[in-house]
């Protein structure tokens, strides 16, 4: 195939785990790629890789989402895709602190890349793919969306953020050709925790997921139609545990385990 016939997919927070995999994923597909991130050394690896082994169109973004400048720049990207098919709003990071003794502009940036980047690049991506009446957005929450904490305030009603964000836009664009889902996985092994210097204990290391399982799971459940994606069984429990437990059960386990 001509790359000029082909979609382009544009992922954030693709210079490793989750992000790359579905980088990876999506070329294989058959689509172009933009790839976001800011270790540009690692990104530029992988897009000569997937150039290499898929015949695909890779360009390279750089950005720091939290950044009003940069994001601007990433929202014109996005508006001059002509052919943009995919947008995985997939970058995130996780705070080692309590709230309380966190630094605040910490808070202000999770907020700005979990929520505020997700919105605008959404934002910026249907109105390239509306007219076109076809396109796919995945935007990566967690698990960690349907639950509360008593040591990831942030990390817990930012992803929450995402998840209501993301069933409603399905609802809203039902009918419009433009699929939406919002994944939400556990555990699952990336840079994620080695950036909190939380390098998973040995048996527990053993239960976390690949990025490929997830990233599989998301793209199966996509092609059904299905809004939210929980990899893993025992995860798929915990959104149906926490409708039918008392919220005072729920306190008590929290505090005991999290
Ligand atoms: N791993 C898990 O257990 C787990 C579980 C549930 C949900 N998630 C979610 O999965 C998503 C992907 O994370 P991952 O596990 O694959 O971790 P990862 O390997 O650390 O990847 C995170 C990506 O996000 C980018 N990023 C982080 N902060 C950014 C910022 N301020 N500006 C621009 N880019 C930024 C990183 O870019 P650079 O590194 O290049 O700077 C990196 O490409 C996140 O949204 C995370 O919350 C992860």
């Amino acid at each position: 195939m001509n790359n000029n016939d082909r979609l382009t997919a544009f992922i954030t927070g693709a210079s490793s785990g989750i992000g790359a995999v579905y980088a990876r994923s999506l070329a294989k597909r058959g689509y172009n790629l933009v790839l976001h991130g800011r270790r540009r050394e690692l990104l530029e690896q992988h897009a000569e890789q997937l150039r290499r082994e898929f015949g695909v169109d890779v360009e390279i973004v750089i950005a720091e989402l939290s950044d009003p400048q940069e994001m601007q720049n990433l929202e014109q990207h996005i508006l001059h895709i002509d052919k943009l098919g995919f947008l995985v709003n997939n970058a995130g990071f996780g705070l080692p602190e309590d709230f309380h003794s966190s630094d605040s502009k910490d808070n202000q940036i999770m907020l700005r890349v979990h929520a505020e980047a997700t919105i605008r690049l959404t934002h910026a991506a249907l109105k390239v793919m509306l007219p076109r009446k076809s396109g796919a957005i995945v935007n990566v929450s967690s698990v960690a969306g349907f639950l509360i904490s008593s040591r990831n305030a942030m990390y817990c009603a930012t992803k929450a953020f995402l998840n209501t964000f993301s069933e409603s836009l399905y609802l809203e664009l039902h009918g419009s050709g433009i699929k939406v889902q919002v994944l939400c996985p556990g555990f699952t092994t990336t840079d994620f925790h080695k950036k909190l210097d939380l390098v998973p204990r040995v048996p527990m290391s053993r239960k976390f997921m690949s990025a490929e399982y997830v990233v599989n799971a998301s793209l199966r459940d996509l092609d059904r139609g299905k809004p939210v994606c929980i990899p893993g069984g025992k995860y798929k429990l915990v959104p149906i545990l926490l409708r039918v437990l008392p919220r005072w059960v729920l306190y008590r386990i929290v505090l005991r385990i999290w």
